[in-house]
């Protein structure tokens, strides 16, 4: 009997919603909102009823940055609720309230660490977890988030056990919160899981600020497990010491993994690289692209650190909105599977999803890949000129920052191939739409947190 197209109602909770990849990744669905990219029929996959129906909150069909270009052919879902989860820890997290809710989503403020905050957030059909304090450098004190204004509860905490709060106590009560809805989780990781010994140790020589690898020898003879010139798949060592941020998200991994295998809920897990685009808060540690530019632009001092002061490490980066593509991607054949279920057996052993890995690395791969010092070139060549003002000094400083690495770039071919996905925005639309926004919005780092 063929399958009768119906509305679908789909209840998606964002958490971290207000920051910059949450906020990314609602914008995208309430402009898109298609979740499949095949033919589906209807019903929420919670086990409680989603309250009430929802009115039609599509926004126009551009995104205007480009994206709307970038969906993938499925079915318009008109029932879509987006509700936001954030506690603003983040400086610059507030400015995206507003917009946000008039683009139809809800914002319900809270922190994930408190347990009955939690348990009292309405049911939904997908947790799409971004909440974090994503810097490598959180809990050791120094980085700003440690002792958030206007967090007071924190102010007498140690920054780690804070750390250790946010990270993974607020994705431990999530998982629950997943389990009592049986709600699917996305859960946006990092290219932090990986060791940070491992990656110190690929063999390297710095030549006129770039970096120089013998990929032949370190191929041939296998030397560093699960690196090639693509970059590090999954196979790379997880072995700390990570960072206390990055052992954070890799116990969260493992905890989603044994909560969804026990609980029978969908899980997909993206390990993800870089992640950049307008609208991102910058700081030194976080949010690098924006915080270079806008230093640059506006004439802050700039520091390179570490590598001989030569701006040659070597990161990659991806676009949010190619972030949401995968996701949109992962829920709606979820879905599709969800449908067609006819046993109890646990969702994740379903025919179509079984052979899928739940975590893959999620990055713009070798291709996005750009050294430290290939950004400030581009700045200088956009913004050098007298009309913007004498360049501020830049400061070259071999000092090794902790849990710095000279060369992480992720491969993501695992999730090119498991979902048939590839990013469609490459490294100079990323740069140029951040450049823009810094052009446009000359407060951005007194806003986010970015000026020292
Ligand atoms: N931006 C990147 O380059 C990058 C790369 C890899 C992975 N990630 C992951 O993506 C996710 C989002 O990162 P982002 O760049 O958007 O960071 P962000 O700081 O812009 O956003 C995180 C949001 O979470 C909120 N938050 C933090 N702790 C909270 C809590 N206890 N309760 C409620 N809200 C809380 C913050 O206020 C903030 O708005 C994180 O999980 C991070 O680990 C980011």
């Amino acid at each position: 009997m063929p399958l009768e197209a119906k509305p679908i109602t789909m209840h998606l909770l964002i958490t971290g919603g207000c920051g910059f990849v949450g906020s990314r990744i609602a914008k995208w669905f309430l402009a898109n909102e298609p979740l499949s990219s095949g033919p589906l029929s209807s019903g929420p996959l919670s086990s409680e009823p989603v309250p009430g129906s929802y009115p039609d909150r599509r926004a126009p069909a551009s995104s205007g940055d480009g994206s709307s270009g970038s969906l993938t052919p499925g079915l318009k879902i008109p029932g879509l609720k987006i509700t936001l989860v954030d506690n603003l820890m983040r400086p610059g997290s507030q400015t995206n309230r507003a917009p946000l809710e008039c683009l139809g989503a809800e914002v319900i403020l809270g922190d994930l660490r408190q347990r009955d905050f939690v348990e009292s957030l309405p049911a939904c059909d997908w947790v799409i977890d971004c909440a974090a304090n994503p810097s490598v450098l959180a809990g050791l004190g120094s980085a700003a988030l440690d002792a958030p204004a206007n967090i007071p509860s924190q102010a007498n905490q140690s920054p780690s056990q804070n750390l250790v709060d946010h990270n993974l106590g607020g994705t431990i009560h999530l998982l629950e919160y997943c389990k009592r809805h049986r709600a699917g989780m996305v859960l946006v990781s990092s290219s932090r899981v990986y060791s940070i010994r491992e990656l110190s140790r690929i063999p390297h020589q710095i030549k006129n600020s770039v970096l120089q690898f013998d990929w032949d020898r370190i191929e041939s003879e296998n030397l560093i497990p699960g690196l090639s010139r693509q970059g590090i798949d999954e196979r790379f060592s997880i072995e700390p010491p990570l960072s206390l941020y990055g052992a954070t998200k890799l116990a969260s991994e493992w905890l989603a993994k044994e909560y969804s295998n026990a609980f029978d809920f969908p899980l997909w897990i993206n390990r993800c690289g870089i992640l950049a685009g307008s609208g991102q808060f910058g700081k030194a540690d976080q949010g690098i692209i924006t915080y270079w530019m806008h230093r640059f632009l506006y004439r802050h001092p700039l520091r390179m650190l570490g590598f001989q002061g030569s701006g040659a490490q070597v990161r990659d980066c991806l676009h949010p909105d190619d972030l949401a593509r995968l996701v949109q991607l992962q829920i709606g054949e979820s879905i599709g599977e969800s449908q067609g279920r006819q046993t109890q057996q646990p969702l994740q052993n379903q025919p179509s999803l079984r052979s899928k890995p739940i975590a893959v690395n999620v990055s713009g791969g070798i291709e996005s890949a750009f050294s430290l010092q290939e950004l400030h070139e581009w700045c200088a060549r956009r913004w050098g000129s007298e009309r913007f003002g004498a360049v501020s000094e830049l400061q070259r400083i071999d000092q090794p920052r902790p849990y710095d690495a000279p060369w992480i770039v992720l491969d993501s071919n695992k999730a090119r191939q498991t979902w048939n996905w590839e990013p469609l925005r490459d490294r100079l639309s990323i740069w140029e739409e951040i450049a823009e926004h810094a052009e446009e919005n000359p407060n951005w780092l007194q806003i986010s947190g970015g000026i020292d």
